[in-house]
């Protein structure tokens, strides 16, 4: 029996659930929100999609009944508010940090052995007090971000390339925040191929901004933070784990000297499998990418600084 656990059941989190269940990525599906009947309501809606969709996953939504997400595998922490247009994803850690905290150490309670995914933002800095906090092993804390920045990454450099997002291959490492996330655009590949041979540099500039600042551009057009693709990055990463896939994925993790850093959580390629953060791979930076790495972890520090201002370390 694998199970896995999804807090918050608002438009992130129940998209997760909603793709879990479709992909029968587990065999049981529990989603908890604080707010009255709405994870009961989801869950029901969802179920009765198994039979047009065909899947066998059983979805169970609750109201803050931590017994219920007892033996999770894998913990999805999708809780707290998110941005509304103009926001920095920095500015929601005043209320996301304390709840954060909360949900974690109850799910904790009931499910110890549980490999905990941190989506709530700011990202990083969350999954960095995740960290801190509940002495899990490093391996078992991970942030979400990389995955969903770098499949934004491939989606524009499909558009830009006139191909299938299918096709191509990137990661963004770094941060997750509009100023802070690190497209690798001299990694990227079409069908192996480097980008650079289909597309100029300043088409390639244009795609890094337009990924480090897709989030704010669906935020702008929808009035909140956008739920789709959020949604499926936290599944795709729980199915690597719970399936022990082995696939490479760039997610905040801890470093311990990894790309010269430490006592941070920043995105970095790493092997996702049963043992969640099997292992942290070290790829060659060029000096430009490392001055941009170093930036994003100077920046990312100066949030995590935060914590201690809103009492939460
Ligand atoms: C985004 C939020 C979920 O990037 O961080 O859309």
């Amino acid at each position: 029996m694998s199970k896995v656990t999804v807090v918050g059941a608002g438009n992130v989190g129940a998209t997760c659930a909603n793709v879990l269940a479709f992909n029968e990525v587990a065999d049981e599906v529990v989603m908890l929100d604080v707010k009255e009947g709405v994870s009961e309501g989801k869950a029901m809606d969802m179920m009765q999609c198994a039979q047009l969709l065909g899947f066998d996953t059983t979805v169970v939504g609750c109201t803050n009944d931590y017994e219920k997400t007892a033996n999770s595998d894998v913990v999805v922490i999708t809780s707290g508010i998110p941005r509304k247009p103009g926001m920095t994803r920095e500015e929601l850690i005043g209320v996301n940090a304390g709840i954060v905290k909360t949900v974690a150490e109850n799910l904790l309670k009931y499910s110890p052995n549980a490999i905990l995914v941190v989506v709530s933002n700011p990202m990083d800095t969350l999954t960095y007090l995740a960290l801190k906090t509940l002495g899990l092993p490093k391996n078992r804390i991970i942030g979400m971000g990389g995955a969903l920045d770098s499949s934004r990454f491939k989606y524009f450099l499909s558009q830009a390339l006139g191909c299938n997002a299918n096709e191509v291959e990137g990661m963004v490492i770094g941060g997750h925040g509009d100023t802070t996330m690190i497209p690798l655009t001299r990694y990227a590949t079409y069908k192996g191929m480097p980008v650079s041979q289909f597309l100029s540099a300043e088409k390639l500039e244009e795609v890094a901004a337009a990924t480090m600042v897709g989030g704010a551009t669906l935020t702008k057009l929808l009035g909140t933070s956008a739920w789709y693709a959020p949604g499926a990055a936290s599944a795709f990463v729980v199915e690597a784990i719970l399936h022990n896939q082995m696939k490479m994925v760039p997610c905040s993790v801890s470093l311990e000297g990894e790309y010269g850093q430490d006592d941070i959580c920043i995105g970095v390629p790493v092997i996702l499998g049963r043992n969640g953060i099997e292992r942290i791979v070290e790829i060659e930076l060029n000096e430009d990418e490392k001055a941009k790495f170093e930036a994003s972890a100077d920046a990312v520090r100066a949030t995590n600084g935060a914590l201690k201002e809103v009492g939460a370390l």
